[in-house]
């Protein structure tokens, strides 16, 4: 039986009470926390840096996934090793080299993750194929929360499920964007393994610990 993970998107928290958030993400049964830092010129919006992240380890037992919207990832992921990620995913686009990228990241202890744009192709991230911890499925162009799914995906899901069972059968194949109870079960089928959901958890009517609740019901 393969194995999921849910994974709240902290971008969408109330980050005047992050403790708070983290613990009803804990009780709620989240998996793992996921950090989005965007650093203003990979994508348009700026969000948070390592001294934000060791605030996070501080006040949560669950692993710390962060996602690297940033230029020349390969100068900052030591600072996040240090701050205390376990799994640290880098753009395809941004990185002079993805494979010796992912090389770095596992060499300092973390789970190496690779990403690219919707529009990007697979094409780019292949040298990291059979070595990545990770693959991550962007469903929205990066750079915000609450936008819309890109259905289209679904079939990069798939693609990238087949060639993994065949070459790394053992990656995490981790979709983001718009992730909702609906989408959510189609990434699943599709082949997805891991769920980044930041509205759809956080924003929910009925609170953070329903949304959360209620998306990892359906990982069960
Ligand atoms: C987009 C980020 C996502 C996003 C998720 O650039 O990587 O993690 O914040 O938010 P929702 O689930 O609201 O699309
Ligand atoms: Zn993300």
């Amino acid at each position: 039986m393969r194995k999921y993970f849910l994974a709240p998107s902290i971008i969408a928290a109330d980050f005047a009470h992050l403790a708070k958030e983290l613990k009803t993400c804990e009780s709620a049964g989240a998996d793992w926390i996921h950090v989005d830092v965007m650093d203003g010129h990979f994508v348009p919006t700026i969000t948070i840096g390592p001294l934000f992240v060791e605030a996070l380890k501080r006040n949560t037992q669950l692993p710390l996934d962060v996602h690297l919207m940033i230029e020349n990832p390969e100068a900052q992921v030591e600072a996040y090793a240090q701050v205390g990620a376990t799994h640290i995913t880098v753009h395809a686009e941004a990185c002079r080299n993805v494979k010796q990228a992912v090389e770095q990241i596992q060499s300092l202890g973390c789970k190496a993750g690779v990403t690219l744009k919707p529009s990007t192709p697979l094409s780019k991230i292949k040298s990291a194929l059979p070595i990545a911890d990770l693959i991550l499925v962007m469903s929205v162009n990066p750079g915000f929360s609450g936008q819309a799914f890109m259905p289209e995906m679904i079939e990069r899901v798939k693609a990238l499920r087949a060639r993994l069972d065949v070459i790394n059968p053992r990656a995490i194949l981790e979709v983001d964007g718009g992730i909702n109870s609906q989408t959510l079960q189609w990434m699943k089928a599709a082949g997805a393994n891991a769920f980044v959901a930041g509205n759809a958890a956080f924003k929910h009517p009925r609170g953070a610990k329903v949304g959360v609740r209620e998306l990892k019901k359906l990982l069960k």
